[in-house]
């Protein structure tokens, strides 16, 4: 597996404090198949002021690290952008795309949807850019408006949910949303957003698991492999995601059994 959106670099954010418990965070990913992560550490202008080259100097100090533990671990550089006016030219300058990619991980306030987030989403688009939202289903605008996820993602942007939300790390409402999203396909990516062992549990096999079991091993393997593949490579991404959903009503109605389970 591939794991797009991590904290694994120490010292930089709310992530590890220091390079052994980054060391724990890798040791767990790859128990659980992860063989390529990207690092995206938080960009907040006040909050977490990195750039470029913190980046690149804790990725290096990590990969020292890699190499001495002999982890069979791959980690391209990365970054979770928090919306501002300027993030755009900020993303640009810095070189904060994911993997070198055209591909972007943006998230916003969790409890209200700025005016210009979409607008800035377009612009992302009219440079050239992918813009991907980060753990979509814990945005309370899109819990309370679906329609407004349906919205962004018919317009092309894609969406990230993170593997702990199926499994409700962040409350009901929150997995009622990210079974929603995957139910109707909205998802392109499955990731951890891992901030540490002992804050809350990677799950990224369990998700496999589940999602082989309920829906097809291919949806596993498109939205936590083959995507992030694609996304490494620079290459497009399929946008609605219909053709991976199961059609046979007998399935459908052991679906539907896991969906009341869940009460979505
Ligand atoms: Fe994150």
């Amino acid at each position: 597996m591939i794991d797009i959106h991590t904290h694994v670099l120490a010292g930089v954010d709310d992530g590890p404090t220091n390079i052994k418990e980054s060391i724990d965070i890798l040791k767990e990913l790859i128990s659980q198949g992860v063989e390529e992560i990207i690092a995206t550490p938080h960009i907040i202008s006040g909050v977490y002021d990195n750039n470029r080259k913190i980046i690149d100097e804790k990725i290096e100090e990590l990969n020292s690290e890699i190499t001495t533990h002999n982890l069979p671990i791959k980690i391209h550089k990365g970054a979770e952008l928090y919306y501002e006016p300027n993030i755009i030219e900020k993303t640009k300058k810095e070189k904060l795309s994911l993997a070198g990619s055209k591909y972007i991980l943006i998230e916003t306030d969790l409890h209200r949807f700025p005016n210009n987030f979409e607008k800035v989403l377009y612009q992302f688009q009219v440079e050239g850019f992918f813009p991907i939202i980060a753990h979509a289903e814990r945005f309370i605008p899109f819990i309370n408006n679906f329609n407004l996820l349906l919205d962004i993602v018919n317009r092309g942007i894609l969406v990230q949910i993170n593997s702990g939300s199926l499994f409700g790390d962040y409350g009901d409402n929150v997995q009622k949303l990210a079974h929603k999203i995957l139910k109707t396909g909205c998802v392109h990516f499955i990731a951890s957003d891992v901030h540490g062992i002992k804050k809350r549990p990677i799950l990224l096999e369990e998700v496999y698991k589940f999602l082989s079991e309920n829906f097809n091993e291919n949806l596993a393997k498109l939205l936590m492999e083959e995507n992030p593949k694609n996304l490494i490579q620079n290459e497009e991404i399929e946008n609605m995601l219909e053709n991976y959903y199961v059609e046979d009503e007998s399935k459908q109605t052991f679906i539907e059994r896991i969906r009341n389970f869940f009460r979505i």
